[in-house]
């Protein structure tokens, strides 16, 4: 019997089993009630009295053995679920839904793409600025009601010098400034980005907002540049038919300054309620860069002259895609959001 049970012993460590079958198997036949080893035990009462407790021990052992051998085998198989090795990571984990983009950078985008077209390139500039890019440089009297506290959020304000005020940008003029003070002309580039006024929220106003602004600075550039500049923008944007209307307007940073109106793309000119029957719907700003704000950013207004423009993101979306609550362009709503899947 302990030659038996040697053998078993030694038998029991080399085993092994490739899935739980196999392994519920080995269970059966080791240690269930039918199994070797309570076999082994039944015949235990056979051993002679001198052997008893030598084999005893060696039958306890086999057992043990046994039990942990198919336990440590168990725990492989476990383990072998938490095992990385039969993942492929690569598979989708569940469909994921696609977002979309947003409204508004579709319509950046469009802007970007059309005055690229034309020549500009990007420029980029701080959303937290100093009064001196906003309001100084943009030639704006230190008393003009834009720096009040009605419509500039201050983040610092500095009792002895304005022009030293951190304030968040109130429009992207200020990337106009950035790119003159360090850029000889020709320059041609277009300004996207956030800008923030001080404004109760509501359907048609939020405080924060997005613009487009460009500008032109070169020898001998005139208003008509900026017309058809201008007006290819608009045809591009809103169609072949679309025709223009420059209204004189004010700006401190341009002079003389204009409105730019588009015909109206609803009705084409006739009249209908969204036009107010004008026929015209107003989209943006613009004029020729007051000799004041060349100077004040080191472009010699003697030899360069130039025109800037400037236009809100949301404005030119809603006249697109007719969207009456402004508020919805920043509540993240995935329902409104994927309207505009087909626009991507
Ligand atoms: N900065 C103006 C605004 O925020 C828009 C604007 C008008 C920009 C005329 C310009 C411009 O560059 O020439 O309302």
């Amino acid at each position: 019997m302990l030659t038996k049970i040697e053998e078993l012993l030694q038998e029991v460590d080399q085993l092994t089993a490739q899935n739980a079958e196999e392994l519920e198997a080995l269970r059966i036949k080791y240690l269930s009630k039918k199994g070797i080893i309570n076999a082994l035990m039944a015949d235990f009462r056979n051993v002679p009295a001198e052997q008893k407790k030598q084999v005893g021990m060696k039958l306890n052992e086999l057992k043990t053995r046994t039990q942990e051998r198919i336990a440590a085998l168990k725990e492989t198989f476990e383990n072998q679920d938490a095992d990385m090795s039969g993942i492929d990571l690569t598979r989708t984990a569940y469909p994921i839904g696609l977002g979309t983009r947003h409204p508004l950078n579709i319509v950046r985008n469009q802007i970007i793409d059309i005055f690229s077209r034309l020549g500009f390139t990007i420029a980029d500039g701080p959303e937290v600025e100093d009064d001196l890019h906003v309001f100084t440089k943009m030639n704006f009297a230190p008393d003009h009601p834009a720096r009040d506290m009605q419509d500039t959020f201050f983040v610092e304000t500095n009792p002895d010098d304005v022009t030293k005020n951190i304030i968040l940008r109130t429009h992207t003029s200020s990337v106009q400034a950035r790119t003159m003070e360090v850029t000889q002309p020709p320059i041609r580039v277009i300004c996207p980005g956030r800008v923030y006024r001080n404004e109760a929220i509501s359907y048609r106003a939020h405080c924060f907002f997005h613009q487009v602004e460009g500008l032109y600075v070169d020898k001998n550039v005139s208003f008509t540049d900026l017309k058809q500049v201008l007006l290819q923008f608009a045809q591009e944007m809103f169609g072949p038919e679309t025709k223009i209307r420059l209204r004189p307007s004010y700006f401190p940073f341009t002079e003389p300054s204009a409105e730019m109106d588009i015909s109206c793309h609803i009705c084409g000119g006739e009249g209908c309620p969204f036009c107010k029957y004008t026929g015209w719907v107003e989209i943006l700003g613009c004029g020729m860069v007051d000799p004041a704000v060349l100077d004040a950013c080191g472009i010699d207004s003697k030899v360069y002259s130039g025109y800037a423009f400037g236009m809100g993101v949301e404005r030119i979306a809603n006249l697109k895609y007719k969207v009456k609550d402004l508020r919805m362009f920043s509540e993240n709503d995935t329902r409104f959001l994927e309207e505009f899947e087909a626009a991507n």
